[in-house]
């Protein structure tokens, strides 16, 4: 596993926990796993770490670069991490970007880890059957497998590249290419260019040799212009190698009859735990302690993909015309954090916010509200809503990518369903859906337990989503091998 984040080391959003999870579950299916992850500043120092002797080197343009890489084991796993230290790349605390935006060096990077990663496999005199990319940072690494490492060590390497979010690309100037120390041929509409520049996403998306997404509607989605964010044609080039596999859960991370985040634990048969983590939470936002309000509950990155803007413009509304309670976690855009403030401000007791990264509360939000509220204009696959359904918090979610295919909407009447969808990205339908759910709760509390208790029942864990990770890195390998053969055989 390449990959830029990595649960429990460090996470910005879900790829660390679907990397750490993934890796998990594969290792204890019996796969020799191991993973490659930059050591920023902010990485949690969890488990025994060993450094290696000897140096990693990276020939890049600029000159070599030199890293010192430090050895573990995934906690709970025997899958084994690798990470790379390098202070000038890599020694401040954020992973993509801080206050500023992204970071200029970017490319720099993020093109020396993925150098790094493969320097790495031939120091250690180890040849994967897979080399598992995730997302854009690790873009050329595919690309060197096809063209200067053909011939080399790793040239049976198939690969296999995992889309999280097509919305991050990872351009950067043409320089690039040359910085990497890949042929300039390359640049071109073909390969690794986009718009005039190079395109780290596009570069993996062609060159690897299978390419998965987190969920099967976003598998399809991302086909269409409309979800393409201008790769939708490069998908529909490679629609034969794209699959879309449902990302699972860490079902011992987040399980509210263990977790240890939680004042009070609880299971399907008892909830008892479930209203004290709800007394908690209300008390811990500053909102009304009253176990007959409804929660709504928001754990987010703050950005237009998550269409938290649609929520804040009707959430005055919402609080003046329902009894309903809102707990908001969230970091990101600075203008919905002030919107977020300002209404937080205006309704005390009604609407609590806290603008901070806080596992701990997210764990609690999941834990104490009735309601998870995710009103994303594009969501690949998405793990919140899966941590909610478990934590009995149903979701009040858009109809897009993965919560179409893991909330089952409410047939009311029946009390089937696990949670409420709503087809389009507009605030009238966020209004309204939420005043759905809000009125399922007082008039309907037969369905609404009900409804929980669906939710609770369903099975989001890794087994069935790896042994498909299993079978696709199987693909891969043949496909990458067979291609040889028929090198050998011209
Ligand atoms: P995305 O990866 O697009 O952010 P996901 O739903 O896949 O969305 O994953 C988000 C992950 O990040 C979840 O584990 C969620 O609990 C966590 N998360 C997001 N924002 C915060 C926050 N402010 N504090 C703590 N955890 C957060
Ligand atoms: C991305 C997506 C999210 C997905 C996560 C893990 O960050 O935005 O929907 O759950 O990756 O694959």
């Amino acid at each position: 596993m390449v990959t830029p984040e990595l649960d429990p080391f460090v996470k910005v959003g879900g790829l660390g926990d679907m990397v750490g999870a993934l890796a998990k579950q594969l290792a204890r299916q019996g796969h020799d796993v191991r993973c490659i992850i930059p050591l920023y500043g902010s990485v949690k120092r969890v488990g025994d770490w060993e450094a290696r002797g000897q140096p990693l080197g990276a020939d890049l343009a600029g000159g070599p670069e030199f890293a010192r890489v430090w050895e573990t084991r995934l906690p709970g796993s025997e899958a084994k991490v690798y990470l790379l230290e390098h202070e000038r790349f890599f020694g401040r605390p954020e992973v993509y970007s801080n206050a500023a935006g992204g970071f200029p060096d970017n490319d720099k990077r993020f093109i020396f880890f993925s150098r790094a990663a493969l320097n790495l496999c031939l120091q250690l005199g180890w040849t994967p059957d897979v080399i598992h990319c995730h997302d854009w940072t690790c873009g050329f690494v595919p690309v060197w497998l096809n063209t200067t490492d053909r011939t080399g060590p790793l040239g049976r390497c198939a690969t296999v590249f995992t889309i999280h979010n097509l919305e991050h690309q990872g351009y950067c100037h043409r320089h690039a290419l040359a910085y990497a120390k890949l042929p300039d041929w390359l640049f071109n509409a073909a390969n690794v260019e986009a718009c005039g520049a190079v395109n780290l996403m596009k570069a993996g998306l062609y060159h690897s040799t299978k390419i998965t997404t987190v969920s099967p509607t976003y598998a399809r989605e991302i086909q269409t212009p409309a979800f393409g964010f201008g790769l939708d044609h490069v998908l529909r080039f490679r629609a034969g190698d794209l699959i879309g596999i449902l990302n699972g859960i860490d079902t011992e991370a987040w399980n509210p009859a263990t977790d240890p985040h939680l004042p009070a634990a609880f299971t399907p048969d008892d909830l008892a735990g479930k209203a004290a983590c709800k007394a908690a939470l209300q008390r811990e936002l500053g909102l009304d302690v009253d176990p007959r309000k409804p929660v709504f509950g928001v754990v987010s990155r703050l950005f237009r993909q998550k269409g938290l803007d649609l929520l804040c413009e009707v959430l005055p509304a919402i609080v003046t015309n329902m009894q309903a309670q809102f707990a908001i976690l969230g970091t990101g855009d600075a203008d919905l954090e002030n919107d977020l403030r300002h209404t937080a401000w205006e309704f005390p007791g009604r609407v609590g916010v806290k603008l901070a990264f806080d596992n701990r509360l997210a764990h609690l939000i999941q834990g104490g509200a009735d309601f998870f509220v995710m009103p994303s204009r594009t969501e690949p696959c998405g793990l919140t809503q899966l941590y909610a359904m478990r934590y009995g918090t149903l979701p009040v979610a858009r109809a897009t990518g993965g919560l179409v295919d893991t909330v089952e909407q409410y047939r009311e009447g029946t009390g089937e369903g696990t949670g409420f969808l709503f087809e389009h990205a507009d605030e009238n339908a966020v209004y309204h859906t939420i005043g759905w759910a809000n009125a399922t709760y007082y008039d309907r509390p037969e369905e609404f337990a009900t409804l929980r208790a669906n939710a609770m029942a369903r099975d989001f864990s890794w087994t069935h989503s790896a042994e498909r990770y299993a079978q696709v890195y199987g693909w891969a390998r043949d496909a990458r091998l067979s291609g040889f053969a028929k090198h050998a055989s011209e």
